[in-house]
């Protein structure tokens, strides 16, 4: 099996930068990541590793800044179409945009099209793991994990469980979600690199007989992953409180269903109240940030900063379509706007961290994708940091290291994304096509 030694500006973590510091993000400037069968092997200086390993082929990418791929830890891959659509909040966005567009998914040439047209995208964006809500059709499941396998991607996904406030066409039963995620979990689940994740919608739309169906699914399956929404919009609150009204808050509309704990992803996380944070955080659960979804659909600011602070596991996302963007730099650069906001301005290091290791830990993954580490599985990604001219006239004046990605971070998309290794694997410019 060939060993390749790749070369160039290494970024890694020793550990979580909000709790132990920014010295926990690790620069080797002439750096190399040795991989060998889909494995990463080493993770160096580039003279070290030249003079240890001299049968590597190398790939010298100079001054290219090597990372984990991005960690995506909510998306909707059906609404790829969708994207940056107009004028509404979210039940309006819901309605008008949303669920016309999930119904195409009963038919599966169309999922197994945007499937393929969604990885595709977010690969050439350098995301190489996502979560992804799919339709409720067991065939957009199908599509989307199969499209992930010929990519050899790891990604969880699962299928969206609704069945009320939704078109005929996209509710099931609770007798459905639950025995056809069932039969989804056996096809599919620790198939290669595929995690099932359990997918009610949201409160609004699952009855309690729905949720309780999915949290029994759990219990019967607690290596699967739970994604789904938590306090996004003021509205939505108050639908759930009219929806649930013997429910403490919003959380506890899950948790009595038995879905709250470890391994359950809870995006957007706007509105908690107390309880709800103590909660998350009592039982490992994840929170899920979509900035860019939270400004363009005007849910609300994200309290970073407190959340962090209290050690809550935040993972970062695009939250596709109702984000604007597939890209995790565009969406780390939303996060830090949004954490300005609130007067705190998140460091570079931090926000990278949200953007590979800290989605990687929300999905329970961390001991294999997110992070450049012996034994990690060769997901990774090299930037040119002089993407573009605006990028490039700004970098060239950094002083630091930071100050050279930082541009990068702000104003990069897809142009920025000079390599992409899935699985040890390097796409060709004809896998990863320009978004
Ligand atoms: N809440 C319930 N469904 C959705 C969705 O598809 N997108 C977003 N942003 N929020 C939701
Ligand atoms: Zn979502």
């Amino acid at each position: 099996m060939a060993v390749e030694l790749i070369l160039g500006q290494v970024l890694h973590f020793a550990a979580d930068p909000f709790a132990e510091g920014l010295e926990a993000a690790r620069i080797e400037t002439r750096g190399g990541v040795l991989v060998e069968a889909g494995r990463i092997v080493a993770v160096g200086a580039a003279d070290a590793l030249r003079a240890a390993h001299p049968g590597a082929r190398i790939t010298d990418l100079g001054a290219a800044l090597l990372s984990a791929g991005f960690v995506d830890a909510h998306a909707h891959y059906p609404q790829t179409g969708i994207i940056a659509s107009w004028g509404k909040r979210l039940i309006d966005w819901l309605n008008t945009y949303t669920f016309p567009e999930e119904m195409r998914f009963a038919d599966p040439a169309h999922a197994a099209a945007v499937a393929a047209r969604y990885l595709d995208l977010v690969l050439a964006h350098g995301t190489t793991t996502v979560a992804s809500f799919c339709t409720s059709h067991p065939e957009s499941v199908d599509a989307l994990f199969a499209a992930a396998e010929a990519r050899g991607m790891r990604i969880a996904a699962g299928k969206t469980c609704m069945d009320r406030n939704a078109p005929p066409g996209l509710c099931d039963t609770a007798g459905r979600a639950h025995d056809e995620s069932a039969a989804l979990i056996a096809r599919w689940h620790g198939r290669g690199r595929l995690v099932y994740a359990i997918t009610p919608r949201f409160a609004p739309t699952s009855t309690p007989e729905q949720l309780d169906a999915l949290g029994t699914l759990w219990a019967e399956h607690p290596t699967c992953l739970m994604q789904t929404h938590l306090s996004e919009q003021t509205e939505e609150l108050d639908w759930v409180r009219a929806l649930y009204p013997e429910a403490r808050d919003y959380l506890d509309v899950y948790e009595r269903a038995g879905l709250l704990g470890p391994g359950a992803l809870f995006g957007h996380c706007i509105h908690l109240t107390g309880r709800e944070r103590m909660r998350l955080r009592e039982t490992g659960a994840a929170l899920i940030h979509c900035p860019t979804s939270n400004a363009f659909i005007g849910s609300g600011l994200f309290d970073m900063a407190g959340l962090t602070a209290e050690g809550q596991r935040v993972g970062l996302a695009t939250d596709t379509g109702g984000g604007s963007s597939f890209s995790m730099l565009r969406t780390m650069a939303a996060a830090y706007e949004i954490c300005q906001l609130r007067g705190r301005a998140l460091h570079p290091a931090e926000l990278w961290w949200l953007a590979t290791a800290g989605g990687a830990r929300a999905m329970g993954m961390a001991d294999r994708i997110g992070n450049l580490a012996p034994g990690m599985e060769a997901d990774l990604i090299a930037l040119d940091l002089a993407s573009t001219q605006a990028i490039a006239q700004r970098s060239a004046r950094a002083e630091t290291f930071w100050e050279a990605v930082f541009p990068t971070i702000m104003m990069g998309d897809d142009r920025a994304i000079a390599g992409v290794w899935v699985n040890g694997q390097r796409l060709r410019p004809a896998e990863a096509p320009r978004g």
